[in-house]
């Protein structure tokens, strides 16, 4: 949700701007600024791409060493040139860019009209601004100071990045709520959201923490206090990913990278963890040290938003299936506003790709004071949730840059596969055998997804073809791959921007079933084992009504693929571990529809990949 960078150091700043600006713009994408500080405070922005904003400055000289850019998400006014970030303080003195919602701007713009200000954009963020500016005005105070008082006014979420014209050697940067990494380079600084804009330079970071507020200037200092005005010593860590992973490698689109990245990425989401040959099968780290607690919970709460809310359906039917321990699944913007009962028993799992998704960081903020064990499964190393969680998994996908998130889905199903199976065993639900012949068949579930990708593909294309100039489709599917079915319906709407509903396949005949006609195309994931009859039947119920089959079977199956009008079939697997392969080509499908029909796949409209706004 917005993505914001700073460089400040002996280099040419605008190409390293651009360059970040481009890596963190599936945060969002509405419009795009810069602002560059040598000679004068000089700001170019407008709505759209980076690249728009590029095409918008031309050859204007773009010469500087210390600035800032932005690319926005917008939440407080529309996406326009005007509301674009730099914004400036009223004397033109000040530039700011934000990620994250200041909630009491609108008492702070109140009081600052009454004193004179005037504002050009519909924005928070220049509310904050000139906040900071009648601070560092009335009082003569150097910039980090006046930053600092005016943040101890604000309610709300931020990341800023700041630089005062009067003083071209200084960058001041503050986040509460909002992530902000400082990269540490030769006698250079780095600022940015995450670490994809630093990598290329530097792999010396310190991730700012809850209200800090940084100041580094171009002699190499680096300083860091709270708003309480507590002076932090800086902890340098090591950033730990590779400038490969956030490149298309040969591919047209972040997203089918990701989607062929999966076999691997599942593999390294088992690799230390899962072991067949060997007498402990799973180890999960977070599992192990707080065995206890987790062995016995009274119940297990699941906290997501998206895909991630998702994977957290199939960790339902995984966990109450194999490990018999009750769990909900909760949208975490439902659960953090509804005064949820929670107890010392529970166990509170949040799912989140990025770990910065502030809905679900709220979430497990409630549950940790209530006293409940905080477990969560993320992807980004470092992130928000990573470090409130008591205990944790990485799911090791590699940076997920396409904003529909695929490999990051898989990798949270496995990892929550290999959470219920490891409890499953602690509790003694499962036989030994079972244990050991499901963590035997998990090992082959890369080389399935791999079967899938390499054999699917052609014939997906062909179907999308088919499905393309659809309106509404609709995704059933029962069990463990009702999720599956959901997954599917909102990967199509992500990207294709044609309606799709996720639906159990038995609930259809209560509403959907009205909507079918010769021009609905129904997706039907019909791998089931357990209930195959009853599949087959709501397959009959939609083609009754002339309804377009397009149906996901196990290889080899003989009586739905006489009734689909089309039939993708994938390998066998365990049943628990079916969502990891029948997703597969919901995904392809999507994808390939979004091209055919024009569509931005890796920047989808109005969406962005980090939510860190309610
Ligand atoms: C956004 C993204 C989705 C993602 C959801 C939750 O809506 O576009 O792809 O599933 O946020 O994000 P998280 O990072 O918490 O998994």
């Amino acid at each position: 949700m917005c993505g914001i960078v700073g460089y400040i150091g002996p280099k040419k700043a605008f190409p390293i701007l651009i360059n970040g600006l481009k890596r963190l713009e599936y945060r969002g994408y509405d419009s795009a600024g810069v602002a560059l500080n040598n000679w004068g405070l000089k700001t170019y922005k407008c709505k759209g791409k980076v690249q728009d904003l590029l095409d918008h400055i031309g050859d204007e000289d773009v010469s500087g060493t210390i600035g800032i850019g932005h690319t926005r998400w917008a939440t407080h006014g529309e996406p326009n040139d005007v509301n674009a970030h730099p914004h400036l303080s009223g004397n033109k003195r000040l530039a700011i860019i934000h990620n994250g919602i200041i909630e009491n701007y609108a008492h702070i713009k109140e009081v600052l009209i009454k004193e004179g200000h005037t504002f050009e954009s519909e924005t928070d963020t220049e509310v904050l601004i000139h906040l900071i500016e009648a601070i560092q005005t009335k009082e003569n105070l150097p910039l980090e100071e006046a930053v600092r008082l005016a943040l101890t006014k604000v309610i709300g979420a931020y990341a800023i990045v700041v630089l005062d014209k009067e003083d071209p050697n200084k960058i001041v940067a503050a986040r509460k709520g909002s992530p902000l990494v400082v990269g540490i380079g030769e006698g250079e600084f780095f600022i940015a959201s995450d670490g994809s804009p630093i990598v290329e330079y530097t792999k010396e970071v310190v991730y700012l923490k809850e209200r800090e507020i940084v100041t580094v200037t171009r002699d190499g200092q680096i300083t860091i206090k709270t708003i309480e005005n507590e002076v932090q010593t800086p902890f340098i860590q090591k950033l730990d990913i590779e400038i490969e992973a956030l490149e298309k490698g040969g591919y047209d689109h972040y997203m089918l990278k990701e989607i062929y990245e999966q076999p691997t990425r599942v593999a390294d989401c088992m690799r230390g963890r899962l072991n067949s040959k060997k007498g402990n099968l799973i180890r999960l780290g977070g599992v192990e040290e707080h065995a206890n607690r987790m062995v016995n919970a009274d119940r297990i709460i699941i906290v997501a938003c998206g895909t991630s809310w998702h994977s957290g359906l199939i960790a339902e039917y995984l966990i109450e299936e194999l490990a018999r321990i009750p769990v909900e699944v909760e949208y975490a913007s439902e659960f953090r506003y509804r005064n949820p009962v929670i107890g010392e028993k529970d166990v509170v799992i949040a799912i989140s790709q990025s770990g910065e998704t502030a809905d679900t960081l709220a979430a497990l903020e409630m549950a940790k004071e209530k006293g409940a064990l905080i477990y969560g499964i993320v992807n980004v190393v470092g992130s928000s949730i990573a470090r409130l969680t008591d205990a944790g998994s990485y799911i090791h996908a590699g940076p997920e840059i396409g904003v529909a998130s695929t490999k990051a889905f898989t990798g949270q199903v496995t990892l929550l596969t290999l959470m219920a199976l490891s409890l499953a065993n602690k509790r003694g639900t499962i036989k030994t055998s079972y244990y050991q012949q499901l963590a035997r068949e998990l090992e082959n579930v890369p080389g399935k997804i791999q079967e899938v990708l390499d054999s699917c593909n052609n014939q997906i294309k062909y179907i999308a073809e088919e499905m393309k100039d659809s309106s509404n489709a609709l995704y059933l599917g029962r069990g463990y791959n009702f999720p599956v079915a959901l997954e599917g319906a909102l990967k199509l709407k992500e990207i294709s921007y044609i309606h799709a509903e996720g639906y159990p396949a038995a609930e259809m005949k209560h509403g959907p079933i009205a909507l079918i006609d010769e021009n609905m195309p129904v997706v039907i994931i019909a791998t089931n084992k357990s209930s195959y009859e009853k599949i087959v039947s709501n397959i009959q119920e939609v083609k009754a009504r002339k309804g377009k089959v397009i149906a996901i079977v196990t290889k080899g199956e003989k009586v739905i693929s006489q009734l689909a009008d089309y039939t993708i079939e994938i390998p066998d697997t365990a049943e628990p571990f079916t969502p990891l392969i029948s997703v597969i080509p919901l995904q392809l499908l999507s994808y390939h529809i979004a091209v055919m029909r024009g569509c931005d796949v890796d920047q989808p409209r109005n969406l962005a990949k980090s939510v860190t706004v309610e």
